[in-house]
């Protein structure tokens, strides 16, 4: 049966004016697709890259936006197998099509929601999550005694990765825009706060490990902060550039490496790293478990209704979120 779904969409990259919230009717669940009344939407920095069209493959336009959600299952493809209607799920990636009260996606990328877990609390947790669980464990397996540097430490990301990391044993320093995100990241596990804004951290890196460096620097922020992000790194230590907040980041010269001391380098995605189905569902238990066991807490979600969603992008753009950003369909 054809429904119809309010939905933001945009036809051309811009600023957050780009997107409009359009009515328009959703077909049913192709084959292997389901189709979900959204109950909670994650809003991610990704979201902000895709409506730019700043990524290497930008999105063929027009197209919807947002690659995260929690929602209840309202109708199967044919040969879906293992879902049903009326299931809570969640899942993550996918077409760009979040913001919308309902949409069809790949049965493949939904996940089955433990009961005892919050919608909400779900959607703010999960790609963030996801992705602190591939950085930490399979892209670098970082152990108890690590020293770490990550960037925008009180963000979605951020905030869960002093969490998790701060559970291991690891000694986390983060860098932060202001005092007050400091405070939330220190909240988070952070051992170390640096206001980059204010203290050149470099500097205070050196000074905080004794001029060792850090094993791992997980870079977000990209273009400001990528090249001393480098020169924080012990030698043989690893450097995820694993986003470009700031803007891209520079050509790199490999030989560079070298002279700073054996460095690894790597430029990860998410995509990546839970495209494998099997991959995909052991991430997300362990995730999942992390939650139930108090490991890792939802940060303090930031929320706003669906249609203010242009409102939820000009305050993330401008730095005045901390923790997740997540949209409610209006009336719930
Ligand atoms: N590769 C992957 O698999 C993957 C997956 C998920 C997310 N990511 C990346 O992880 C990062 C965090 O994602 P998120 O959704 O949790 O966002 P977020 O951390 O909540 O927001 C981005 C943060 O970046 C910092 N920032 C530094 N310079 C900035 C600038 N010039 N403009 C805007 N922000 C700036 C800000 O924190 P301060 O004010 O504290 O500096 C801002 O709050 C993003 O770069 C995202 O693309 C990558």
């Amino acid at each position: 049966m054809t429904l119809e779904t309010e939905a933001f969409r945009f036809s051309q990259f811009g600023a957050p004016d780009v997107l409009s919230r359009q009515r328009h009717a959703l077909t049913d669940p192709l084959d292997g697709e389901i189709q979900i009344r959204h109950l909670a939407i994650g809003v991610n920095y990704i979201d902000i890259y895709h409506r730019r069209g700043v990524y290497a493959a930008p999105l063929t336009l027009p197209s919807g936006l947002g690659i995260e959600g929690v929602g209840v299952i309202t109708a199967l493809g044919e040969g879906v197998a293992g879902l049903a209607v009326g299931q809570r799920v969640a899942y993550v990636g996918g077409p760009p099509g979040a913001y919308a009260t309902f949409r069809n996606l790949p049965a493949a990328r939904a996940l089955a929601v433990p009961d005892g877990l919050d919608s909400t609390v779900v959607a703010a947790l999960v790609l963030k999550g996801l992705t602190v669980e591939y950085l930490i464990h399979r892209c670098v397996s970082v152990a108890k005694g690590d020293i770490v540097l990550f960037h925008a430490a009180a963000g979605g990301v951020g905030s869960i990765a002093c969490q998790w990391l701060k559970h291991i044993g690891a000694t986390v320093i983060g860098t932060v825009g202001s005092e007050d995100k400091a405070e939330i990241a220190r909240a988070n596990g952070c051992d170390y706060a640096i206001v980059y804004a204010k203290e050149d951290f470099k500097a205070r890196v050196a000074q905080i490990t004794g001029g060792k460096g850090v094993r791992v620097v997980y870079d977000s922020v990209g273009a400001d902060t990528f090249a001393k992000s480098l020169d924080c790194l012990r030698p043989r230590g690893t450097l995820v550039s694993f986003g470009e907040a700031s803007g891209p980041v520079d050509p790199l010269s490999v030989a560079s490496l070298g002279g700073k001391g054996s460095l690894f380098v790597t430029r990860p995605s998410i995509a990546h790293y839970t495209a494998d189905r099997s991959e995909y569902e052991a991430a997300a238990r362990n995730l999942f478990s992390a939650i139930e066991a108090g490991i890792v807490k939802a940060p303090n979600a930031s929320k706003y209704k669906l249609s203010d969603a242009v409102k939820a992008h000009e305050d993330m753009e401008a730095r005045r979120t901390h923790g997740s950003v997540i949209l409610i369909p209006d009336g719930l």
